[in-house]
């Protein structure tokens, strides 16, 4: 059976649900196919911390309700290493700049929501999924489902499907550049029924491994702690888990420190990584599926964000005046802020984590370059306006 729409989204993840919803209200057409169910979407917990141009645009994306009730403005951070701590005063040093922390499930559930309030076309839990003919005028997705075979026909196709898809691998090898860096530690990613250590968030720099402590509520929060490269989740046992927080915090966190059950727990691969062309033919890739980051500097959500922004206003420009400048220009335009954040991941995650392979001299700098950002306006001023992000 075939379908026609303006444009094919393969993914319903934040990337591809965000971009259907921009786009019906602009009046585009699209149909979304995940591989996955609602569910098991629904179910991953993710990120979190929303850059202030993020929450606008979901707003503007028609989801801001919930958000503005039950998100929680960070207007600082905490930075802590040897037992003392220094506050970086996000909003004070970018002119007004601060994070929202708000949970990816709830944006996840909103723009589902959303969708299927507007007859928003979503197919869940497909399989076999390809792509066709990106140098005609209208391109094609290939699915089956319910054992049987289905076809999209459309003008554009964005390939919202992950660092795990199929759109990436469809660029040719000889056009496709990948730019990758490993890091030689991951996380353990928690979710956990007990009160925040802190009302802001703490990164914390320990000889034992990185901690970062957030939350989702007054109720839940959100932990990452550094691990080695073969650890699993098994090996992390609850008791393992809040004994290594408590010995990684300062002592007077550590005596507050609130311990409850685990409702999820992950392990998060530490990983940069770029796609370069975000373009091929009438193929736009936009969020995982062309770059990664360390969650470190809670950037990968917002890039989904941001090249979504960018997209959509290309292909709402392309339907509302015919201009193919901004389609043409989107990978540059998106790449110029993914480099950034790409660098700005980088950075904040060596910084603060304990690199195994590092000697008494590193070790040392590392220190040094905690201590110089403690003490400088300037150091904090950088620090904070690629943590709100680069304007849109
Ligand atoms: N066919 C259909 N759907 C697919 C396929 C396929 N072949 N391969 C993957 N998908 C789906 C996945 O099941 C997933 O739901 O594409 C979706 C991609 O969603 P995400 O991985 O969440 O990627 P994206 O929407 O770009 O959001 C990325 O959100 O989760 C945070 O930190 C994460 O920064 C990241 C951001
Ligand atoms: C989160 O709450 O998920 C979060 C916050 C800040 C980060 C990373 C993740 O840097």
């Amino acid at each position: 059976m075939t379908e026609h729409t303006q444009i094919g989204i393969i993914g319903a993840g934040p990337a591809g649900l965000l971009l259907s919803q921009v786009l019906h209200l602009q009046g585009i057409d699209s149909i979304v196919v995940e591989r996955r169910s609602p569910e098991y979407v629904l179910g991953r917990v993710r990120a979190g911390a929303l850059e202030p141009g993020m929450v606008k645009f979901l707003r503007a994306a028609g989801i801001g309700e919930r958000l503005d009730r039950e998100g929680h403005p960070h207007k600082g951070i905490a930075i802590a290493f040897e037992d003392k701590r220094f506050r970086i005063d996000m909003e004070e040093l970018t002119g007004g700049g601060y994070l929202t922390i708000y949970g990816q499930t709830k944006i996840t559930e909103d723009l589902m929501t959303a969708r299927a309030e507007r007859g928003g076309n979503l197919v869940y839990e497909i399989g076999d999924t390809s792509i066709h003919d990106l140098d005609a005028d209208r391109p094609s997705i290939r699915y089956s489902k319910d054992d049987e075979e289905h076809e999209i026909r459309c003008d554009f196709i964005a390939g919202c499907d992950g660092f795990h898809g199929i759109s990436r691998p469809t660029i040719p090898g000889d056009v496709l550049k990948t730019f990758d860096r490993k890091y030689p530690y991951h996380w353990i990613a928690l979710l956990t029924e007990s009160r925040p250590v802190s009302e802001e968030l703490i990164y914390v720099h320990h000889e034992r491994g990185f901690v970062l402590c957030s939350m989702r509520s007054p109720t839940q929060s959100r932990y990452g702690i550094q691990c080695g490269t073969e650890d699993t989740v098994d090996d992390w046992s609850e008791d393992r888990i809040w004994s290594e927080i408590s010995a990684r915090l300062s002592p007077d966190l550590a005596d507050s420190l609130d311990t409850g059950a685990c409702l999820d727990k992950s392990i998060v691969p530490k990983r940069s990584f770029v796609a370069e062309p975000m373009q091929y033919q009438r193929l736009f890739l936009a969020g995982d599926a062309a770059h990664i980051v360390p969650p470190t500097g809670a950037k990968g959500l917002n890039l989904a964000g941001s090249d979504v922004y960018y997209l959509s206003r290309a292909f709402i420009e392309y339907y509302g005046t015919g201009r193919t400048d901004l389609l043409g220009a989107y990978g540059a335009t998106a790449l110029d802020r993914v480099w950034k954040a790409e660098w700005f991941s980088g950075w904040m995650t060596e910084l603060l984590h304990a690199n195994p392979n590092h000697g008494p001299y590193d070790r040392r700098a590392q220190i040094a370059q905690l201590r110089l950002l403690s003490q400088s306006r300037a150091a904090q001023t950088a620090l904070a306006q690629s943590y709100v992000g680069v304007p849109y």
